[in-house]
Order: structure tokens, then sequence, then C-alpha cells
């Protein structure tokens, strides 16, 4: 066998053993490591590789998911989802288990255990009471991880996001850092739990009241993320609520959940069980619907679809201001979601930019589930310098449309610009994949004059030049 195609099995088996797939910029570094392990046990890599395949290798997994899996995590990670979490999901859990006073949760992919000690304390902030029960546990396949866990000592740096109250409420100085108190300690446990397997005693029928499972689905395989889902979902209770990180989509309508917004985040809530508070609103599934919904009986006044195809078509020849003078049509009422978008757009490619990101802002108001409206808005505080935001927004408008291409690709680009290759590298290989098939429209309102062969010749090569380390 070749080298490639030792490194081609060693994917293999890696996406067998622990679901994990992995970029083609990632084999040179695959391929450091298998001749590392192969030496060490004193084999060729062929027989490695054969010894592997063959039959458990407990301490030989460990050593890989040591060697391989990105583990960076911090307290309260995500800090609109823990608002979300105790404003809204907690408390209507907290409601329904009433009679049994106990909440469980699980953190899914827990590495050191900030989620889980944070899942722990939001708990206790909502039900004070110790006559309840929280009991939450965090499961993750590498064993280091979970030894850091069980010290539940850390860094000031892994309370970066910790509010000072929160800090001094739940945690105490130790040695240089701080000790999570046995208060919280008591309620949180650790196992060792690969979810490429399907692992018993953790995914039991309804038991959680929620779930966490934050930046693991984007290392996954297609087939891997599903059963595991799939699992989560059963394994929560009618009612119960499902936190994923900000690139994890579940495309637009998965089985058994629905999907939520509040808190200027997004999670999903297992079908069934009291309905959800008033205050939280029910949204279809994500790239279902991305018009503004007009007030019932007035319909917003749409441009004549002519005025807005020569509207588009001056925006591909750059004649902006013509475009802009062209919508410029007086018509009463407010205008709908697609017009002004398109209006959006010519603004931005004027230079109007503070124009622009007052209308994007108003249409990503409107309506937050308006994929085109956050992407939009992307673009226009990118321009205006405010990277942070418009990732955020890039993220948002990726989230809602799992099938829109050129949010990943921007996401991608800001990725490599701040040296994040791995990220960069997963975010340009699904845009390329997204491309192919992405709307012409859309392709003329954001592409900023690219064409679909020149934005995927831009992709590819932006990809190429990814150096991926493990
Ligand atoms: C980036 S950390 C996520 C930490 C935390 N959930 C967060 O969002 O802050 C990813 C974790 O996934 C774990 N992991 C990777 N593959 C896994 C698998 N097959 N089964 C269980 N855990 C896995 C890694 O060990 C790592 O600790």
């Amino acid at each position: 066998m070749s080298d490639s195609a030792h490194v081609a099995r060693f994917r293999e088996l890696l996406a067998r053993l622990l679901g994990w797939t992995f970029a083609d910029n990632d084999a040179p570094p695959l391929a450091g490591l298998l001749r590392d392990r192969a030496d060490d046990h004193g084999m060729s890599v062929g027989a490695y590789l054969a010894r592997l395949a063959s039959r458990p290798w407990e301490a030989e997994l460990s050593v890989l998911v040591e060697r391989l899996s990105i583990t960076e995590t911090y307290f309260f990670r995500h800090g609109e989802q823990f608002t979300a979490l105790r404003e809204d999901a907690l408390p209507e859990r907290a409601d329904a288990r009433s009679s049994q006073r106990i909440l469980r949760m699980l953190s899914v992919a827990c590495s050191s255990g900030e989620e889980a000690y944070s899942l722990a304390i939001s708990g206790r902030q909502v039900r004070s009471d110790p006559d309840w029960i929280i009991d939450v546990t965090g499961i993750d396949a590498n064993p280091a991880v979970l030894r850091k866990a069980d010290a539940a000592w850390y860094s000031a740096w892994s309370l970066r996001e910790t509010p000072d109250a929160v800090r001094r409420r739940w945690f105490c100085p130790d040695d240089g850092g701080f000790r999570v108190v046995d208060e919280i300690r008591r309620l949180v446990r650790f196992r060792r739990v690969n979810v490429a397997e399907s692992g018993d005693g953790v995914w039991n029928h309804g038991q959680y009241d929620v779930i966490f499972c934050r930046n693991l689905l984007m290392y996954l395989t297609p087939a891997v993320t599903s059963a595991l889902v799939e699992r989560m979902t059963n394994a929560l209770a009618p009612g119960g609520y499902l936190f994923l990180g900000h690139t994890d989509s579940l495309g637009r309508d998965p089985a058994g959940l629905e999907l939520r917004h509040t808190h200027r985040t997004f999670y999903y809530r297992r079908a069934g069980g009291p309905p959800p508070a008033q205050r939280i609103s029910s949204l279809p599934a994500p790239g279902e619907s991305s018009a503004v919904a007009p007030e019932p009986g007035t319909p917003a006044p749409r441009m004549d679809d002519d005025i807005y195809e020569r509207s588009l078509d001056l925006l591909r020849q750059e004649r902006f201001s013509a475009a802009l003078e062209l919508i410029a049509v007086p018509r009463t009422g407010m205008p709908g979601a697609r017009d002004q978008l398109l209006h959006g757009v010519l603004l931005a490619q004027s230079g109007r930019l503070s124009e622009a990101i007052e209308l994007a802002r108003r249409l990503s108001e409107e309506n937050g589930l308006n994929a085109d409206a956050h992407q939009l808005l992307g673009l226009c505080l990118e321009d205006g310098s405010a990277v942070a935001e418009a990732i955020g927004q890039y993220r948002l408008a990726a989230y809602l449309d799992p099938g829109f291409a050129l949010p990943r690709m921007r996401l991608g680009q800001l990725a490599r610009r701040q040296g994040d290759d791995r990220v960069a590298a997963g975010e340009l290989e699904r845009a390329l994949e997204l491309l192919a098939r992405e709307d012409d429209e859309r392709i003329t309102l954001f592409g900023g004059g690219f064409g679909r062969l020149a934005l995927t010749v831009v992709c590819r090569s932006e990809l190429d030049a990814c150096a991926v380390r493990p």
C-alpha cells in the first residue's frame, strides 16, 4: 500500500471508530501521526492499521483521541445560550418537573468540564432550594480532559466569560486558579463515552430536561451526526431542550424538534410536553421562510417583477446608481423583504454603508429568520470593519439556511485571515460543495460582482492554501 492509501485507510478507521471526518488538507499531519503510532508499537504502518481495524484497542483509541481532538472550552461559553437556558428553558422545565423536583442535564463532548459545571450552576441559580435535585452528566471520549474535569480546578483564563458575582459565589481561589465549590461538584459526574458507539446508560429514553452538544458535530461524519441527533432527541423528555454550537445546524426540519429563537440565539425543543411559555416564540424550520410577514390584511407592496428583474440586471452590470434610481419609484406603505434586500445591496455597493447597515438591521430585526438579511448585514459590517459582529451575522445566515454557500465562504475566508486554518478548511469545503447549487439570485446579490465559477475558483484556492494542523 502507498503512503496515501495508508492515510486513506487511517481516515476510514477514524471515521468508523470515533465518527470523525477530516479535510483533505489534514492528510500530511495524519500521515505523521500514523508513523509515530506505528513506531511506538514497533509495528509497520500496515500492521498497525490491521491491528486497529481487527478488534477493540481501547488504550490506543485513547491515545488517538488525546492526540487529535480539539478540546477548547471555557465556562459560560456563548453566554447568550446560558441566558436563554436560565431565563426560558430551565424555568419552563422546572414548572414541568414541579412534582418530581429534579432537573437532569447532559453535556455531550464536555471536554474538561467547564460546560457541565456551567449547567449545574445555572440549574442552581434557577432552583436554589436544596430540595430540588440538579443532576448533570458530562460525557467525552477523551480520558485526559475527563481527569481535568474531575479535578474541577481551572485557571483564570477558563473563567474569562464568567461574571464576577458568579465567580465569587461558585468558585474558590485555589493554588493560583479557581476550584468549583463542592456544592456544585456534587451535582456533576463525568463518564467516558464515545458518541460513535451507542453507549448504554446515558441515552435512556426521555430522561433529560436539557442537552448541550456544542462544537462537536462539525468534526463528525454525517452518519454519526444523524445517529447522535436521533439519540439525543429520544433522550430528551417531551418539551426538553437541545442546545447546539453556533455552526451546527440540523437542516430544515429535524425530526421531533422545533426551532426556538430567543436572546439572539437558536436552540431546539423536543416536541410534546406542556405548551412552551408565551414568551418563547415558536419558529418555522431553518430556511423555511425568509420573507418578512406582512400585517394581516395589509400585504407589503411589492415592486413590479419587471422593475425588480431590471434592477438585478443593472446590479450585475455594476450600474448601481441606475438601479437605485429605477427602484426609487414612489409606492405607498413599506416595501417587502425582497425589495428591501435589493435596495440594501445597492446601497452597500454604492458605498452608502451606514444607510445599508440601517436597512439590513431593520430587515433582520423584523424577521430574525431572514438568512439573506443576516448575510447582507454581515457584508456591510465587515466593510465597516466590525468583523466580529459580521462573523456572528454570517453564522446566523448559515444556521438559518444550511444550503446557503456564501456565508460559509466568508466565514472560511475570515477564519483564514485570523489564522484558524482548521475552521477555515471546514467552512471552505462546505462552501465549495454548496456553491454548485447556490441560487443564481443570491450570487448576484451577495457575490460582490463574481459569478459562480469565479467564486468557486477563489474558494478552491483559499482552501488549498490552508495548512491544517491536527
Ligand atoms: C471543542 S470540545 C467542545 C467542548 C464544549 N462542548 C464546548 O463547546 O465548549 C470537543 C470535544 O469533543 C470530544 N469528542 C470528540 N470526538 C468525540 C467522540 N467520538 N465521542 C465523545 N467525545 C468526543 C473531544 O474530546 C473534545 O473534548
